[in-house]
């Protein structure tokens, strides 16, 4: 079954569809270079393309999405990583708060690795796919 997602957010990733093949063989070197390249394709949309928080479907939701550039500096200066990955995982969460605006990206990366027949790796991929959008997301804060 396809996990949910706000139907916005949808027509955002089908319009940008293709961008994120980047992710397939990451290391730590092109990390930030694959989470951008998701970032872009699935974030942008909400967040906006410098991740203030300004994306064009923005104005249409009822609540803002997040200026991700100041994760570091709301969390005493230290990027809250960690978090970070929970937050955009977001499958720990939902169990425990329920429903939530921004999307569960755990369920959607694992639902296209499963497309992709990624079998027993699955679970590998959506990690470093997060850890990837972590790494992007930390070199672009402003102090
Ligand atoms: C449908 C719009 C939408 C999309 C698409 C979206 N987000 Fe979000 N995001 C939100 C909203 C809204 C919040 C505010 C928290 C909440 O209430 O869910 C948020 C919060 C966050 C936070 C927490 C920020 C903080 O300071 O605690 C992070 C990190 C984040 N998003 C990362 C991402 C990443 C990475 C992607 C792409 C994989 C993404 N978001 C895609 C709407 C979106």
């Amino acid at each position: 079954m396809m996990p949910k997602l706000p139907f916005i957010s949808v027509v955002a990733i089908s319009i940008l569809a293709g961008a994120p093949a980047a992710y397939a063989n990451s290391t730590a070197s092109n990390a930030v270079d694959s989470g951008r390249a998701d970032f872009m394709a699935y974030c942008a949309a909400c967040h906006g393309v410098g991740a203030k928080g300004d994306g064009t479907v923005a104005e249409f939701l009822t609540i803002t999405a997040a200026d991700l550039t100041q994760m570091a500096v709301k969390n005493s200066g230290v990027f809250p990583r960690q978090r970070a990955i929970e937050v955009i995982d977001g499958r720990a969460q939902v169990s425990v708060h329920g429903e939530r605006d921004m999307p569960v990206w755990g369920d959607w990366f694992k639902f296209e690795a499963d497309s992709e027949g990624a079998g027993t790796k699955t679970e590998k991929i959506v990690r470093e796919r997060i850890d990837a959008l972590v790494s992007y997301l930390e070199s672009i804060q402003q102090y």
